[in-house]
């Protein structure tokens, strides 16, 4: 008791003498309440600062307990604020604590936490913040882990002292509004490396968004090859790799097994995203969007000149996609999958209608699974319809059912409309998917000027959208397609195309709009986005790196041999100088193990390498390594690759930013740009965007003169 006294009348002299003022900071969802206790003390975050998890509640929570997400806490705290020395997470009570130091506690049963529907949820959580403690106290585990974001997001926003990061002292209450709040994301178009899946996870879950839709089976649209001969080249994937003697093996040729996920791939990746608090909920889209499957077992299962599409009629069909649910349920950890099923032939509704209920059936009765169907208007003949607990995630108003009819009918439905939430990778046909998400729309788009949120599926009628209270609307997802394919965009620029757009949907989807008071402002939420999106812990989509004071990462006036430098990948902006002088040579010698050498041919070799990108001499192309597209330097976008001239020196200055990157030679500027198939209409040009390849220089095989090479941020 004494020394508790003691140490909040150091850490309060301590705080007055640095002059840190502490105030709860608006953050990212906005917090529902917090009543500030301005005349105690506040609680100083030090290198000190115990982390103790109560010991009732260490091993409550599933799939990740309580105990497992204080030591992911643990870790994010240590990245965020430096203090390598923070003590190892504890279990106990808040009584028998230490209490030299002050601690952050982390316990359970909080009560009264409901979505907006009425509906009791574990997502909740309160807190208490006084100078010895801070205390997170979650209606479930996962309400904890909201919790411990809210705090890191409070340490991003408050500059600290020496003492260590105020906070004041007060009390809170979150909850979020909505049971689903997410994204999903186009991996059957795009192939993404299960890296890159993991961090898109535990970025969204620094914004508390919680369900990753992972659309895994599809193919480019594209009528030239799906109504012609070659539709078998038409790019198509389905991305879990079947175990070589699976009765599914077919469905992955071999020469695709290199953009799939194998079973064990796919573990770890939703081990990481459930770390996080985050699900993966798994879509394999049929009957429709199908190309995989028709490639494996042969046109005579799709519909006449339409392969993509499955003829449900014939007998293999629905025992093949039932095969197909077989091998991969057992991976799938979420309690609920997606069996796709838009866009099927419109001629066929009873037919469609009655697979989807003979699978929902069968896959609850295989796994215990629930299931999520995109929301599609077959117009059956109205004898039959899809059952009560199939969950509809509505994306076309009006193509599809309307929403407000099927909720008034019954159903459950997520919020995907795509005039709002439906972003197209890179670019989109004459505008017809946004880039980002329309900030102007997130915060002014609903019929009455005021923001949108899960209940508002219309900006132009108010009579088609429904009330936050609905207890038969579950959230939102907000999507991105990669329509074009993998050479329309690296997964950095998908990223960047998601990063600001899951802020803003997350605190939509969390608070709502029109709900709470204490919603964000757009102004507020400006003013905060990017020292949060630079503080998400746990994985660096930005490339960021330490900012040395002249901006230089590194200069080398030559390079005579390959080298290794303390940088990996270096997200834009940046600008890269070197002179180069390649040497002629078709072939080139390479040493032999015994000694002798042998010629082999030579393309120049690779300037520089890291882990997202290399730049080659040949066309002086820049190599995504995620998907091994290379695209050459082009003086216009559709213009003659760049060539890099032999046996003399050429001084090449490469400028990067999120949007583009060119070099500029000999005064020229030349740009690494792609040319998209839209729907196999029309070629459209765009620009590329590249981290600088900054771990190797001189990499693979390059020979000739490499010299003045130099890296710096800023564009
Ligand atoms: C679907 O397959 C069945 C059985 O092979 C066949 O009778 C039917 O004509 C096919 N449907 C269409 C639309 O081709
Ligand atoms: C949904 O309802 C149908 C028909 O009543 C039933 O066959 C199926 O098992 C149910 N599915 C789930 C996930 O409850
Ligand atoms: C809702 O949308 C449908 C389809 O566009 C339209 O016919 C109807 O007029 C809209 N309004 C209401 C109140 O349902
Ligand atoms: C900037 O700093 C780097 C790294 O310390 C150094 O190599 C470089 O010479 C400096 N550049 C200038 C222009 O001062
Ligand atoms: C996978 O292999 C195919 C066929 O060799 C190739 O076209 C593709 O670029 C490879 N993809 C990756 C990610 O390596
Ligand atoms: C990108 O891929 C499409 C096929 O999806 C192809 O038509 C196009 O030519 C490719 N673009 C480039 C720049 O290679
Ligand atoms: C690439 O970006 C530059 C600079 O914004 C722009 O002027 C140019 O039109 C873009 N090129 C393409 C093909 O979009």
């Amino acid at each position: 008791m004494k020394s508790t006294q003691f140490s909040e009348l150091c850490f309060l002299g301590l705080a007055s003498l640095f002059g840190v003022t502490a105030s709860f900071q608006p953050q990212i969802p906005s917090v529902a309440s917090f009543t500030a206790a301005s005349n105690d003390p506040p609680f100083v975050l030090s290198s000190s600062t115990q982390i103790i998890v109560d010991s009732a509640f260490q091993n409550t929570g599933s799939p990740v307990s309580l105990i497992g997400y204080a030591n992911t806490f643990r870790e994010d705290l240590v990245s965020l604020t430096g203090f390598t020395e923070l003590p190892g997470v504890q279990a106990g009570s808040l009584q028998d604590a230490p209490s030299a130091a002050p601690m952050i506690f982390l316990t359970l049963g909080a009560t009264g936490h409901n979505y907006y529907s009425g509906v009791a949820t574990e997502e909740g959580y309160d807190f208490a913040i006084r100078s010895a403690s801070y205390v997170i106290k979650g209606s479930g585990a996962l309400g904890a882990w909201w919790g411990t974001r809210t705090l890191l997001q409070q340490v991003a926003l408050t500059t600290g002292s020496a003492a260590g990061i105020s906070f004041a002292a007060g009390s809170g209450s979150d909850t979020p509004g909505w049971e689903v709040r997410g994204f999903m994301l186009d991996a059957a178009r795009h192939w993404f490396e299960p890296s890159f899946l993991a961090d898109l996870c535990i970025y969204a879950s620094f914004f508390k968004l919680q369900t990753f839709h992972l659309h895994a089976s599809d193919n480019i649209w594209d009528q030239n090859f799906i109504a012609g001969p070659n539709w078998r080249d038409l790019y198509s994937a389905f991305r879990f790799r079947p175990s070589p003697n699976s009765p599914i093996a077919g469905l992955v040729p071999a020469a695709q097994q290199n953009e799939t996920y194998t079973k064990d791939d796919f573990t770890a990746v939703q081990a990481t995203c459930a770390a996080h608090g985050v699900t993966i909920i798994p879509e394999i889209d049929t009957p429709g969007h199908s190309l995989p499957i028709t490639k494996w077992k042969g046109p005579e299962l799709g519909l006449p000149d339409t392969p993509d599409l499955l003829n449900l009629s014939h007998p293999e069909t629905i025992p093949t996609i039932k095969a197909i649910w077989d091998e991969v349920l057992p991976w799938f950890a979420a309690p609920e999958v997606s069996i796709g099923a838009d866009e099927y032939d419109p001629a066929l509704g009873d037919v469609y209608i009655g697979f989807v209920n003979e699978l929902a059936g069968y896959i609850s009765q295989k796994s215990g699974k629930a299931i999520r169907v995109w929301g599609t208007n077959e117009p059956g003949s109205g004898a039959v319809s899809i059952d009560k607990n199939v969950t509809v995630q509505h994306w076309d108003f009006p193509g599809d059912s309307i929403p407000v009819r099927l909720l008034e009918q019954g159903y459950r439905v997520i919020n995907s409309e795509q005039q709002f939430l439906y972003l197209d990778g890179k670019t989109s046909d004459n505008g017809q998917f946004l880039v980002e998400l329309d900030q102007g729309l997130m915060w002014a788009g609903a019929p009455d000027g005021g923001g949108w949120a899960p209940n508002i599926f219309t900006r132009h009628d108010a009579g088609n959208n429904t009330a936050p209270q609905n207890p038969l609307l579950r959230g939102a997802l907000m999507a991105i397609w990669n329509d074009w394919g993998n050479n329309a965009t690296t997964p950095l620029e998908i990223y960047y195309q998601l990063a600001r757009s899951l802020a803003v949907f997350a605190e939509k989807t969390w608070a709502g709009s029109g709900v709470r008071d204490t919603q964000l402002s757009q102004d507020q939420f400006d003013g905060i986005y990017e020292t949060l999106n630079a503080a998400a812990p746990g994985q660096n989509l930005n490339r960021a790196v330490v900012s040395p004071s002249n901006n230089t990462l590194f200069a080398y006036p030559s390079v005579p041999q390959p080298l290794k430098t303390s940088y990996d990948s270096v997200g834009p902006p940046y600008t890269l100088r070197f002179t180069v002088k390649p040497l002629s040579a078709t072939q080139i010698s390479v040493p032999l193990f015994d000694g002798s050498s042998m010629l082999v041919p030579f393309d120049g070799g690779v300037l520089f390498a890291g882990r997202d990108s290399k730049l080659h001499v040949q066309g002086l192309a820049f190599e995504d390594t995620s998907t091994r597209i290379r695209y050459p330097l082009r003086s216009t976008p559709t213009g003659k690759a760049y060539v890099l001239p032999a046996d003399v020196e050429t001084t090449v200055e490469i400028h990067a930013t999120r949007t583009y990157t060119y070099a500029l030679i000999g005064g020229e500027r030349y740009w690494w740009t792609t040319e998209v198939d839209v729907w196999g209409e029309y070629m459209k040009a765009a620009n590329m965007s590249f981290a600088a390849p900054a771990r190797f220089i001189r990499a693979e095989g390059f020979a000739g003169e490499l010299g003045g090479v130099e890296l710096v941020l800023g564009a």
